[in-house]
């Protein structure tokens, strides 16, 4: 066990959020995993993949485990489908780009998305129509206490929007070390959302493949989203609320404009970067932080800024748009 005192965490968030970690040490192996859960077994632990779905508000006083599991694995196929395997510490988006490459098809409009293979069930990872769900067969998990192995199926991780058991029932109580996806021999190209249709004709491609798919898919991120590599951030700091029909009829009395999707319940899906843009947040730069100015759903930390303070202003925000609109934000980023 290689083990590292009080050490920075900034290299292992992508806010770039400086705190420290009492204990920090990298895992590879079930075997190294188990080791380490066994020796901290009263102080508390972190699981890291790539640290982009979190906000740190502090130093953290226990350990902090930084998963490294490699490998992908086809495992089984029948008919109509692929079974592949991959390890939790596997980049999410080079696993997107191995199953492209080997004509697995499903997940190619998850491309880009940062993080790890481990984390993509944690908050059922989704973008442009499509989240981890449609193509989940099942998860391994370690039981951090007892330190047993557990399958996770599909009805087991009671996926939702940005959601799972394991940010509810079970959390922090088991460390992901593989998924396993059911991936489609034949494709079913998902191109009808957002501007995926535009980006094909920009790029001149008339009959779509999920190569060409992930290429729009990353253009699109890439136009939109800031790099974390260059300007610290977690993506959508923020969900797209769900609200009632008659709270929409509310708003769009004033605000004919709203974008609302209706969902199949009779509620509707509002997109949190309007309401956050129309409350007047979009760009605002306060100090070394902010809203981003090209997307309004994403907080930014220019550099320096301390979780704290992002915090608070994700408050604000929260506040001011609750006094607008009535529309109460959940955050989707991890708090720590
Ligand atoms: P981390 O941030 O390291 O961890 C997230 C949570 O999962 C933490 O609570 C952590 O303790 C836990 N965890 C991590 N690994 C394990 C494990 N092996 N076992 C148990 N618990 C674990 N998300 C989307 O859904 N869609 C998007 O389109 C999207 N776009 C983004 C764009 C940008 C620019 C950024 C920065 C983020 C975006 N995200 C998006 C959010 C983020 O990429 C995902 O949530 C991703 O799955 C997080 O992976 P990670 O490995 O970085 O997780
Ligand atoms: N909008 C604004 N102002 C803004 C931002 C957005 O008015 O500043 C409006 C847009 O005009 C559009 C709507 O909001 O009408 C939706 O915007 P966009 O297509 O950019 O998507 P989003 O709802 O902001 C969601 C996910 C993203 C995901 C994209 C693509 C959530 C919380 N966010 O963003 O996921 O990549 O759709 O599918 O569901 C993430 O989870 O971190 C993330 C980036």
């Amino acid at each position: 066990m290689q083990l590292q005192n009080n050490i920075s965490l900034k290299p292992y968030n992508t806010f770039g959020i400086d705190v420290n970690a009492k204990f920090f040490t990298e895992v590879s192996s079930e075997e190294n995993l188990k080791e380490v859960l066994s020796h901290f077994k009263n102080e508390s632990k972190l699981i890291l993949g790539g640290g982009s779905n979190i906000l740190f508000t502090k130093n953290f006083e226990g350990v902090a485990i930084k998963n490294n599991f490699k490998g992908i694995e086809l495992i089984n196929e029948d008919p109509n489908f692929f079974y592949v395997n991959a390890a939790a510490g596997e980049v999410w988006h080079e696993f997107v780009l191995h199953c492209i490459n080997n004509n697995y098809a499903g997940i190619e409009n998850l491309s880009l998305i940062p993080g790890c293979v481990g984390a993509s069930p944690m908050q059922n990872i989704g973008a442009y129509g499509v989240e981890i769900k449609d193509t989940f067969h099942s998860l391994e998990a370690i039981h951090i206490q007892e330190l047993t192995k557990k399958t996770f199926t599909k009805e087991a991780c009671k996926f939702g929007y940005r959601e799972s058991i394991f940010k509810h029932e079970v959390k922090n109580e088991f460390v992901i070390t593989s998924v396993t996806f059911r991936l489609n021999k034949q494709p079913t190209f998902n191109t009808s959302y957002g501007a995926i249709e535009q980006e094909l004709e920009k790029m001149k491609i008339t009959i779509p493949s999920i190569k060409a798919i992930s290429e729009a898919v990353c253009a699109i991120r890439r136009s939109k989203l800031p790099d974390p590599k260059k300007i610290g951030n977690a993506g959508s700091f923020f969900k797209n609320p769900e609200v009632s029909s008659q709270l929409v009829e509310i708003i769009k009395q004033k605000h004919p404009s709203v974008p609302a999707y209706p969902l199949e319940n009779g509620h509707y899906k509002l997109a949190a970067g309007w309401l956050i843009e129309q409350a007047g947040w979009k760009g605002k730069i306060i100090n070394n932080y902010g809203v981003h100015k090209d997307q309004a759903l994403v907080l930014v930390n220019y550099g320096g800024a301390s979780g704290i303070d992002i915090y608070n202003l994700s408050q604000q925000i929260l506040d001011s748009v609750s006094d607008k609109f009535g529309v109460l934000l959940e955050r989707e980023v991890n708090i720590l």
